[in-house]
């Protein structure tokens, strides 16, 4: 592809934090804003909710064998898939024995890569980008690991990304469903600033007012659940399968199809509040009280709870966010998180915008593309990359608690 000359940069971007393993790779060029141009490589994500879904939530540890598992078969797939898979011509064992160090602590990774390491060359990637929090401190380390071990190896530079940084720049790229059709080129969507971020994931919900890429202040953040967390912990007291989000959405636009009432009103809590924090665990205390009230649910009242549940969350979360446009007269209103894969909220902001003199421009990331992937890893380690911000490997960490801001 052309890049108008532009000199472009190829990251392999890394993504361990919760219970996704993903690596893409991808070739960018120019400067965030209208000459930011990419195209994916290679993308290759497990998703392992199937494993989690016996204990009802992500398990940390379990996480972290399965990552260590699946870094090195995701990478050999994304690096095929991207033509960069060269088998070595001669092996250079002093190559790996930083390796031995480095992976002191990760004996199932450092087992998988060194045959890896020993059957291809050197691949032609730039830079290494890896997500360092926020998400559960052992599964980001595995990651982290990975990322550093690939860096010394090949001697390429190391990228920190924040996750939630992720979340952010997804929804700002213009693309077709990119993880359904690899083959893809993009660009950046048109993006004013003051950017107004809701992050909304299983275990994140934060209003971030960013007046330029890269800067954020967080004007407001759950003070306990997570929407995502609601979700999922309500889902649980249904008996429905983990991730609870998609199923208690299905349920509830099953009930609306079907012309069916929430069985309650939930309170949508802090509302009244002058601030723009979020609480959702009191409404997990009313779907227990409302659950067994009825117990045992029928059909019908598992759909007439959901629709409750998913009504109030979206309920709060449009309100505050509409009065945080307003306060900071927000140009672009960026959805990010798993959560915004949520059909009925994306259509309640998308109205709530309408119907108000703002004229904020809504950005929200294809539904497959709004939950944890590495592709989102591989774009936000690329603007930082371009601006020179790379890290130490060895004072590179992972923070479970990573701020934005
Ligand atoms: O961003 P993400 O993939 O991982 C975290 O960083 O947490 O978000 C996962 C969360 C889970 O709580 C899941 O239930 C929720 O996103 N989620 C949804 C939907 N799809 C995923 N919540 C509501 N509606 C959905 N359609
Ligand atoms: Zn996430």
């Amino acid at each position: 592809m052309s890049y108008c000359g532009a000199k472009s940069m190829k990251i392999l971007g890394i993504e361990t934090s919760c219970d996704e393993t993903g690596v893409s790779i991808i070739d960018a060029a120019g400067s965030f804003g209208s000459d930011f141009s990419f195209t994916v490589l290679g993308n290759a994500l497990l998703s392992q909710a199937a494993l989690h879904a016996q204990y009802g939530g992500v398990f940390p540890n379990l996480a972290k064998r399965e990552h260590a598992k699946n870094l090195v078969p995701l990478t050999q797939e994304a690096l095929a898939e991207a033509h960069l898979l060269v088998n070595a011509s001669q092996t250079d064992a002093a190559a790996l024995l930083p390796l031995k160090e480095l992976l002191a602590r990760e004996p199932e990774l450092f087992e998988a890569i060194i045959p890896f390491l020993i059957k291809y060359e050197r691949p032609d990637i730039d830079a290494i980008a890896v997500t360092v929090g926020p998400g559960l401190e052992p599964a980001l380390w595995v990651g982290i690991n990975f990322a550093k071990a690939l860096a010394a190896v090949w001697n390429l530079p190391l990228v920190a990304v924040n996750h939630m940084e992720g979340h952010i720049v997804m929804p700002l790229i213009e693309h077709p469903d990119i993880l359904k059709d690899m083959s893809i080129s993009g660009h950046m969507r048109q993006v004013s600033f003051p950017l107004l971020a809701l992050l909304i994931s299983g275990g994140h919900t934060e209003l971030v007012l960013s007046q330029s890429y890269g800067e954020y202040t967080l004007i407001g953040q759950t003070r306990d659940d997570a929407a995502g967390e609601a979700f999922d912990k309500v889902a649980r007291l249904m008996d429905l399968p983990y991730p609870g989000g998609p199923e208690i959405s299905k349920l509830a636009a099953a009930a609306r199809a079907e012309g069916l009432e929430p069985l309650m009103r939930f309170t949508p809590p802090l509302m009244a509040s002058k601030d723009y924090d979020f609480s959702f665990s009191g409404l997990k205390t009313e779907a227990r009280k409302l659950i067994e009230k009825h117990a045992p649910l029928s059909d019908d009242n598992k759909k007439r709870i959901a629709l409750a549940l998913e009504n109030c969350i979206a309920e709060v979360l449009v309100a505050k966010t509409m009065r945080a446009v307003e306060e900071y007269g927000a140009r672009s209103v960026v959805v990010g998180g798993g959560v915004s894969a949520n059909t009925f909220i994306r259509g309640e902001l998308r109205a709530a915008l309408e119907n108000t003199d703002s004229s904020a421009t809504l950005l929200i990331p294809a539904p497959s593309l709004a939950t944890d992937n590495a592709l989102m890893i591989a774009l936000a380690g690329y603007f930082r990359a371009e601006n020179g911000e790379y890290a130490d490997p060895a004072s590179t960490v992972a923070n479970g608690n990573l701020k934005l801001a």
